[in-house]
């Protein structure tokens, strides 16, 4: 996949790279990503190398990329978004904003920016986005409603976490679903 830096202006998702080891290294140890992600527990200075060097490239030569949150082409890194992908149809997002950066806005623009590229992109995501959060993650469900995903229910213990089985909410994005708050998310 050819690495593509995105912006709707405001919000500018570029490569992450070795000059954001640092900022990813500090805010992967904020509790709230150590609870509602599968990031590194504890996190490491090596975690954050191996995330840049290994894990984002490989992701960009295969199906899964991931960028860095910045304000500006050229500054820091505020939060990753990015895509797994289990197969063909459903690639997964994934999100994080460092504490400090919480609240703006930032993360409902990074989403929709990549779901964009996603439907967009050559094969990435033909018909469907896929959202999952453990159960609770409020925050998360907020980002997920404003960019027009669906909730659809919960996965009993749908997940192992850290070796704890939890309650997985999911929802959908589709291709032709409008881009405005969906109803129908847990309170
Ligand atoms: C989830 C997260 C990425 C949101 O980032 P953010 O930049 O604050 O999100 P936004 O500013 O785009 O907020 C979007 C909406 O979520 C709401 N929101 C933000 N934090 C919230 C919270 N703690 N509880 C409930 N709603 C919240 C905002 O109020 C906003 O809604 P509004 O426009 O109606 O006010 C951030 O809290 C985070 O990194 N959490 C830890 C990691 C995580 O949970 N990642 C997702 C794993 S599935």
């Amino acid at each position: 996949m050819q690495i593509t830096s995105l912006t709707d202006g405001r919000v500018h998702l570029t490569v992450p790279g070795p000059r954001d080891v640092e900022a990813i290294t500090v805010a992967c140890r904020d509790p709230q990503i150590t609870a509602w992600t599968t990031v590194p527990d504890p996190y490491a200075r090596a975690d954050a190398l191996r995330f840049v060097g290994e894990i984002v490239p490989r992701g960009w030569a295969g199906a899964a990329p991931n960028w860095a949150i910045r304000t500006s082409p050229g500054g820091a890194l505020l939060g990753v978004v990015g895509f797994l992908h289990h197969d063909r149809t459903a690639p997964e997002i994934g999100y994080w904003i460092a504490p400090d950066a919480r609240g703006h806005g930032l993360a409902t623009a990074a989403v929709h920016l990549a779901c964009d590229f996603a439907f967009a992109a050559d094969g990435l995501a033909t018909a469907r986005i896929e959202w999952r959060a453990f159960a609770g993650n409020t925050a998360s469900a907020a980002v997920a409603r404003h960019v027009g995903f669906r909730f659809e229910g919960t996965l009993r213990r749908g997940t192992i976490h850290r070796g704890v089985p939890r309650d997985t909410w999911i929802a959908g994005l589709l291709s032709d679903d409008p881009r405005v708050p969906a109803e129908g998310w847990p309170a």
